[in-house]
């Protein structure tokens, strides 16, 4: 079977449990709003993109049984459903702009049965799904056009299939590459510490059969000081309007090195990933994880039990150091206050 990471098959939703990769590949059917909330919270599901996609049809299956005549009754759950996912995580700029989608065409048939209704959430949430499908597609062929035949391109986190409903951003660029230059290598950092990178980008790019080496993150320094690594791509959580990416904690850290020794670093996101309406990097709610997430591996203990630990998912990459932004309509490049505005609108 052709793996996938979320599917709606007779209003039927699927995700595979990201948690258990790679050593295990099972399929997890999500049926209440408490089972998608879960899903999101502990990752096993997760990746911008893919958490929008997965928050529509959540909305749908978790009230598609509902029996009542009342449509008071039936809109008062359907809302409080919408805001119980928005508390899910807060980075990822999809799983709001998917869900608002949903919310403003309920608002707009409010007046309709409740079966039409149910429709209605159920079509704006393939609607979602199928542009998702396609943006990635648009992002893969626009981001090829920067790779040559022999490059090493660094990449963090997890921005492939898994986290997309299409083949992804930063690794969809590499997989449609790939097919024409089956020369180029990938680096990818394992990502402390719920290691995407180890566990999910490493998986996805050896199944291709595509030159990959895994290292520690605090090895990318070195290789990029060594001439190993031609260029770096990663995915973003939430773009501002004026070019700052939120993107795995520890992406910063990468494009800084890519600064100093100048190689290109580009971030890959769908227009769904840019938050025009923030006044500044500054109001992205940047998340914070549990503590044992770092003091533990795989629930074993690897830190005294007394040590603080802080944890933030996320960290925020600033315009002037992201050579360009690689979209479904477009390459966008500096000065990206001028020029996001031209491209997304
Ligand atoms: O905490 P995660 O695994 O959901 O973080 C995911 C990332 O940081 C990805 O790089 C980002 O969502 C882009 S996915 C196309």
């Amino acid at each position: 079977m052709k793996h996938f990471s979320l599917s709606f098959k007779n209003s039927k939703l699927t995700i595979i449990d990201q948690t258990k990769l790679p050593l295990k590949v099972s399929y997890l059917e999500i049926k209440t709003i408490k089972d998608a909330f879960t899903a999101i919270k502990r990752l096993k599901v997760r990746g911008a993109p893919l958490i929008g996609v997965f928050a529509g049809y959540s909305v749908y299956v978790s009230i598609k049984n509902i029996k009542t005549k009342s449509k008071k009754a039936f809109l008062k759950t359907v809302f409080n459903n919408i805001q119980h996912l928005k508390i899910s995580r807060p980075t990822a700029v999809n799983l709001f702009w998917a869900l608002d989608r949903i919310q403003n065409k309920i608002i707009a048939n409010k007046n309709r049965s409740i079966k039409t209704i149910k429709t209605v959430i159920k079509n704006e949430s393939r609607a979602i799904h199928n542009e998702d499908i396609k943006l990635c597609q648009g992002i893969a062929a626009f981001g090829a056009k920067l790779i040559k035949p022999k490059d090493a391109i660094l990449t963090h986190c997890n921005a492939g299939f898994l986290a997309t409903s299409g083949q992804g951003t930063a690794l969809a660029i590499i997989y449609r590459a790939h097919k024409r230059y089956p020369g180029i290598k990938v680096f990818a950092d394992e990502t402390r510490p719920l290691l995407q990178g180890a566990r999910l980008t490493a998986w996805e790019l050896t199944s291709r059969k595509i030159d990959t080496t895994l290292i520690c993150d605090n090895a990318a320094a070195a290789l990029i000081k060594a001439g190993q690594i031609d260029k770096t791509i990663v995915g973003a959580d939430r773009i501002t309007k004026d070019g700052a990416a939120a993107n795995k904690i520890g992406t910063y850290s990468l494009a800084v090195l890519c600064k100093y020794h100048k190689i290109p670093f580009y971030v890959a996101a769908p227009s769904s990933t840019f938050d025009l309406n923030l006044r500044s990097w500054r109001s992205i709610p940047i998340e914070e994880r549990s503590p044992q997430e770092i003091k533990s591996v795989f629930g074993k203990a690897i830190a005294p039990k007394k040590v603080k630990a802080y944890n933030p998912a996320f960290d925020i990459t600033p315009p002037q150091l992201i050579t360009a932004i690689i979209t479904e309509k477009g390459i966008i490049r500096p000065p990206y206050g001028k020029n996001i505005k031209k491209v997304i609108g």
